[in-house]
């Protein structure tokens, strides 16, 4: 016994073990471009054998640099939105309500399959305006209980991929209809992401499947009546990469004039 957490999770719960050891080896790195203390707290209290997440010091800052970029994204809509809903879709362990650490106007739903809200409790307490909803986040049941009428951020970090096409156009819908205003942020794989998966260690690792291609705003702006664009941005192009050390910059320059690759992971942010 050494007084930690034994976790058993199979398929996408499992995938979340890698993205908070990604932010837990940033956090280690002397030029950490996330601080994310939460995560290296979290992963010292969980017994689990890291090594097989398929995450290195190596690959750690494309994990921070995502995390990254939906903070600031998200920063942004809740400077001009202090009375909003957040509905953090997919959250795993993800520590971004207390990294942001939103003004008292904000309800944030951090939304994720039981098993792993359950895990989340013991880490991260919900009380007040922070809230822990344990529902697979295509069940429509959940968000009877958010209240409507505020404007509403909905950000899907690491999450479309593992959803149907069919349920993830319906769930980006369902919160297009139910809210006044807003904003989707997530990330997405393009339909070559997708069929080429198995190049993907922590999709394989974790035996999860990835399903939902999406190879452009055109895709989501035809499936979700009500959306504009607002931004989209291929990962390879992200401004936080100016801030990696050269060897991820010379990496992403290259891959960024490789066709297909380019947009095989892509960052979107809508208004609606
Ligand atoms: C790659 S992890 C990302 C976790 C977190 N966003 C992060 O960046 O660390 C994918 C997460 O999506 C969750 N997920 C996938 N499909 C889901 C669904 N239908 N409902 C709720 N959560 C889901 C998994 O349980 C897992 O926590």
């Amino acid at each position: 016994m050494n007084g930690k957490l034994r976790v058993d999770l199979h398929g996408a719960p499992q995938t979340m073990l890698a993205t908070l050891y990604g932010r837990a080896l940033d956090a280690d790195a002397p030029d950490s471009l996330l601080h994310d203390r939460w995560a290296r707290d979290v992963v010292d209290r969980i017994d689990h054998d890291w090594s097989t997440t398929g995450i290195t010091a190596d690959t750690a800052p494309s994990v921070a640099l995502r995390a990254r970029h939906f903070d600031v994204w998200a920063g942004s809509f809740l400077a001009a939105h202090p009375d909003a809903v957040v509905l953090h879709l997919g959250c795993g362990l993800d520590s971004r309500y207390f990294r942001i650490g939103p003004g008292p106007g904000v309800d944030w739903y951090d939304v994720d399959y039981p098993d792993v809200a359950e895990l989340r409790q013991r880490f991260y307490p919900s009380g007040g305006r922070y809230h822990v909803v344990a529902s697979s986040v295509t069940d429509p049941a959940w968000l009877a209980d958010v209240p409507a009428g505020r404007p509403t951020l909905m950000i899907g970090e690491g999450l479309t991929m593992y959803l149907t096409e069919a349920d993830g156009a319906a769930l980006l819908r369902r919160i297009v209809e139910q809210f006044p205003s807003g904003e989707l942020q997530f990330d997405a794989f393009s339909r070559f992401g997708i069929k080429t998966q198995w190049v993907n260690r922590v999709v394989r690792r974790s035996g999860s499947t990835l399903y939902w291609g999406i190879d452009g705003p055109d895709d989501i702006l035809a499936a979700v009546p009500g959306t504009r664009l607002v931004q989209w941005v291929p990962v390879f192009e992200a401004e936080l990469f100016r801030q990696l050390p050269r060897r991820y910059r010379v990496m992403a320059a290259v891959l960024d004039r490789v066709r297909g690759v380019r947009t095989m992971a892509q960052f979107h942010r809508y208004s609606f």
